[in-house]
């Protein structure tokens, strides 16, 4: 069923991800957020599934469609569907596609019910390593010790390593002390899913994430990382009482001091993760747009199935008009 999900699932980020593309670098964030969000639901109400949005556009009253919550798929019509818990962010990195930046997905990540955690949409302080670094870093020691760490987990100096940080003002000493180490920095105005992803894939020239970003987007990455076989440590963070409170409603606590890992934010078994790049990055290239169709580069995995698939579409949007194919 893992497998079956993935190829689903794929479909949805590629419909997602042609439909907010349009809106590259015409300053429209909502709007190109809304075209993903609309895309992957519809696409999503196609797919044999009985789904349940754990991690969504927000809570029903905030969110048109994709709230949590949300019962997605073709349940009421057929009596087999998986009974799948989905979390969806159906364009990271809104600024990127409104500004025409590089670095913007949808994603998605799917799993058997209780798989994904439902973390309240809140900061956690991240750390993020790919498979060789993952077991020898600590998130509860000085980001310049993770340095030096994931340096000779890797075989490299410390000056041959490179790490991705969100660049805001709350970062500011976090990158002086990586700059200490002689680390090489990356800032990225926004995306911190596929930098993470970057740092798991080997040839992208990037070796590890830290630094505060978005909760949801925590736990689509863990997903990502738990089929890579890298490794995701966080810490809560908090920005107010509002947030303390939700968090001790949805997780039972609001303990800023728990390390969560990889396997405690994406505990499925049957877990499948989706993303097709809108922009480009290190990662994935972007919608391409030709007459008669449109190109996709997707990531999809699946984690029973230990399977890791690039997948290049072609979309041919007029079948009685189609698109020469090209290599
Ligand atoms: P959106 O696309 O939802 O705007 O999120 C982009 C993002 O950069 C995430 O990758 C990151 O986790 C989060 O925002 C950081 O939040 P903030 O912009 O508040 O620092």
């Amino acid at each position: 069923m893992e497998q079956l999900l993935a190829l689903e699932m794929v479909r949805v980020t590629e419909a997602a991800a042609i439909a907010s593309a349009r809106f590259m670098g015409r300053g429209l964030r909502d709007e190109a957020d809304a075209a993903a969000t609309e895309a992957m639901r519809r696409v999503m109400d196609e797919a044999n599934i009985a789904g349940t949005i754990v991690i969504g556009e927000g809570e029903r009253d905030e969110a048109p469609m994709l709230y949590i919550g949300e019962l997605v798929g073709r349940r009421d019509r057929s009596g087999d569907a998986a009974a799948v818990d989905i979390a969806v962010d159906p364009l990271e990195g809104t600024n990127l596609v409104a500004t025409g930046q590089g670095g913007a997905l949808t994603v998605l990540a799917a799993s058997e019910r209780g798989g994904l955690t439902h973390a309240p949409d809140t900061y956690l302080e991240k750390l993020a390593v790919g498979p060789i670094a993952a077991g020898c870093v600590d998130i509860t020691r000085p980001p310049a010790e993770n340095c030096h760490r994931i340096a000779d987990a890797l075989r490299r100096k410390v000056t041959d390593i490179t790490v991705i940080i969100l660049d805001r003002p709350r970062h500011a000493d976090l990158i002086a002390e990586v700059r200490s180490t002689g680390a090489r920095i990356k800032l990225i105005t926004d995306g911190d899913v596929s930098a993470a992803i970057s740092c798991a894939v080997s040839g992208t020239g990037v070796h590890a994430v830290m630094g505060i970003g978005g909760a949801p987007e925590g736990v689509i990455t863990a997903a990502a990382l738990r089929c890579l076989g890298g490794e995701l440590q966080a810490r809560f963070r908090f920005r107010n009482d509002e947030e303390r409170e939700r968090a001790k409603t949805m997780l039972g606590h609001a303990d800023e001091t728990k390390v969560f890992r990889t396997e405690d934010l994406a505990s499925g078994e049957n877990l499948v993760f989706a993303a097709t790049g809108v922009t480009g990055g290190d990662l994935l290239e972007p919608v391409r747009f030709f007459g008669g169709g449109a190109r996709t580069h997707s990531l999809v995995m699946a984690y029973q199935a230990k399977q890791v698939r690039f997948i290049d579409t072609v979309h041919m949007f007029d079948r009685d008009r189609p698109p020469a194919v090209r290599l």
